[in-house]
């Protein structure tokens, strides 16, 4: 028996990334798996697919995050599909990085709006199920820079730090429910949105980082896997940085 078996899991911006390595992880561990992407097309075929063919249910929906009316919709359909919603990973996100001073409304609506509000809009349409079932596991993903704060990155790092403050906030408003909150910071992780970053600013990182590698999603994946098991179950309201020991 897997340390999932039994739970339905639902994953935001799941086609690809660290989003796709934890639905897969979960999978391995014997959750069905509910996942959204801004869209499904081929690639969200193949890692439905993918997921499907570690012998669990999987569905895919196409759903913007930041959308509280299309997220409230997405939620009634996975609970229709699947009967139950006992882990939420807000996971979905963007950067759209510059200095404060030429930072426009426009890319700090937009990171707030997927990163936040689309935390948000999933946890308000999912804990009225989970505290029917009395159970259930929220992770936020943030990211080192919502603890520490980086030099052009503040709206994703306000973000970031908001998503923190949400978990900890909803933590302590549901625990008495048997729901669980928490945040995960991830560090330098190779994927597409770290792939974007120019060689000098990867270099950078690179020395800051004690264990000297980039993480892998995987590596975040296995620390989503404790979080939303009941190897965690006296667990919340924590963030728990998974970084290679950066110092920042
Ligand atoms: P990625 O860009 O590879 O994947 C993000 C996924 O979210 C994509 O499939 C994208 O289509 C989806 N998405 C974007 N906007 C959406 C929306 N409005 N609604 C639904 N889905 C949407 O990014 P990656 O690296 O896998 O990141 C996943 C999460 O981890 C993000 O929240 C990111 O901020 C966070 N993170 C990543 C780090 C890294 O080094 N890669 C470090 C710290 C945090």
């Amino acid at each position: 028996m897997g340390l999932l078996t039994g739970k339905t899991a639902l994953i935001t911006g799941a086609a690809r990334g660290i989003g796709k390595a934890i639905a897969l992880k979960f999978a391995e561990e014997g959750a069905n798996i509910a996942f959204t992407d801004l869209v499904i097309d081929e690639n969200g075929e193949a890692t439905r697919q993918e997921i499907e063919a570690k012998g669990v249910k999987c569905q895919a929906y196409a759903s913007n995050a930041a959308d509280f009316a299309q997220t409230a919709e997405v939620v009634k359909k996975v609970h229709e599909d699947f009967g139950s919603i006992d882990v939420l990973v807000n996971n979905a996100g963007i950067t759209k990085d510059g200095l404060m001073i030429r930072m426009t409304e426009q890319q700090w609506d937009a990171v707030i709006g997927v990163n936040l509000k689309s935390a948000f809009n999933f946890i308000h349409a999912c804990t009225p199920i989970m505290m029917r079932q009395r159970g259930g596991s929220i992770i936020n993903m943030a990211s080192v820079v919502g603890v520490h704060g980086n030099a052009g990155q503040s709206n994703y790092a306000a973000s970031k730090a908001g998503m923190i403050a949400l978990a900890k906030s909803v933590a302590q408003e549901m625990g008495s429910r048997g729901v669980r909150a928490n945040a995960i910071a991830p560090g330098f992780i190779e994927t597409a949105m770290t792939a974007a970053l120019s060689e000098e600013v990867r270099k950078e990182w690179m020395k800051a980082i004690p264990l000297r590698r980039g993480g892998k999603p995987e590596d975040i994946a296995d620390v989503a896997t404790f979080l939303a098991s009941d190897l965690a179950s006296y667990v919340t309201g924590q963030v728990i940085q998974v970084d290679g020991g950066m110092n920042m």
